[in-house]
């Protein structure tokens, strides 16, 4: 295959995995997009360039018959994997199903590690790079994302080891530490409903209305992202790359000059615990 490869998890339209396929193939790669439901795909289908592929990253057999089937079209190589599907879930500590929140794991944490050590011999091959779209959730403790957040923040941890890891093979790791974006990881939650004997009932409606992305929060447009994703993908810089709306405030308020009240403060407004006196 004489273009650069790359294979991104999650490219349902009108995410953020559909927006970097769109990029990747306007630089002349050839990619591998995949999806749990390839018929999800349809701003990619018919392009040239592109191989559409069903996997559903929490399913071993199906990485595996991936990572078969890019082998077959590349003989055994791939330059970039990225690590991109993921689900939003919010809910009070208080009110979580441990089970849903192992659920949240499988996709968020042991799905994108298991991807990249089935993909490693092919990226290892051609000393590529393995990408990791993690959130400005883990770093900002907003009220009633705490599981989506340790999850996001979970999968940056083991990637930024892995960054050490892999660099005896020439292979480099990067971690987009993702701000606000237009997706439709805001249109999931229409049937967001508490706990009957949840302690938060009460603003049950300010937690649901949160999930929906009606949050007065602005987003970036998913087109625009992909473009400085792309770009700082190829550049091959590694580490972590802050982007999309507030990534850079919330890059500074890590600062350890910044009093926690003050991030206290910021994080629970609007959320309801804000207000609720
Ligand atoms: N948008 C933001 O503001 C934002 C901010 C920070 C981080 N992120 C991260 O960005 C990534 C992309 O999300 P998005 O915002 O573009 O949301 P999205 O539009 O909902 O896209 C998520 C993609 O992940 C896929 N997916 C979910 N579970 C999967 C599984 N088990 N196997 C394979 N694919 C699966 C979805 O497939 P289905 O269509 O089948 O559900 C969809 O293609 C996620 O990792 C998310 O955590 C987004």
């Amino acid at each position: 295959m004489p273009s650069e490869t790359v294979l991104i998890t999650g490219c349902s339209d009108g995410g953020i995995g559909s927006a970097l396929a769109l990029t990747f193939l306007q630089r002349g790669f050839h990619v591998f997009a995949t999806a749990r439901d390839t018929t999800k795909m349809s701003k990619l289908k018919d392009l040239a360039n592109v191989t559409m592929l069903t996997l559903d990253i929490t399913d071993s057999k199906m990485i595996k018959a991936t990572v078969d089937s890019v082998a077959k079209e590349t003989g055994g190589t791939l330059d970039y994997l990225v690590n991109n599907a993921g689900h939003n879930h919010f809910m009070p500590i208080l009110d979580e199903n441990i089970e849903e929140t192992k659920d949240l794991f499988n996709t968020n944490v042991w799905g994108p590690l298991a991807v990249t050590q089935a993909f490693a011999p092919l990226v290892i091959q051609a000393k590529g790079s393995f990408v990791f779209v993690t959130s400005i959730a883990g770093y900002g403790n907003t009220p009633w994302m705490g599981t989506y957040s340790a999850s996001k923040r979970s999968i940056e941890i083991i990637a930024d080891h892995l960054r050490l890891e892999v660099q005896p093979f020439g292979v480099n790791v990067m971690m987009v530490v993702t701000g606000a974006v237009i997706s439709k990881g805001q249109t999931y939650f229409g049937d967001f409903a508490l706990p009957e004997d949840s302690l938060y009932k009460r603003i049950e409606g300010t937690i649901a209305a949160r999930a929906r992305g009606d949050d007065g929060v602005s987003r970036m447009q998913t087109a625009n992202y992909a473009t400085a994703v792309v770009d700082e993908i190829t550049k091959r810089t590694g580490g972590k790359f802050w982007y999309g709306d507030y990534a850079e405030t919330v890059k500074s308020a890590m600062s350890p000059t910044v009093p926690q009240e003050l991030l206290d403060a910021g994080a629970i407004q609007g959320t309801g615990v804000d207000t609720w006196n």
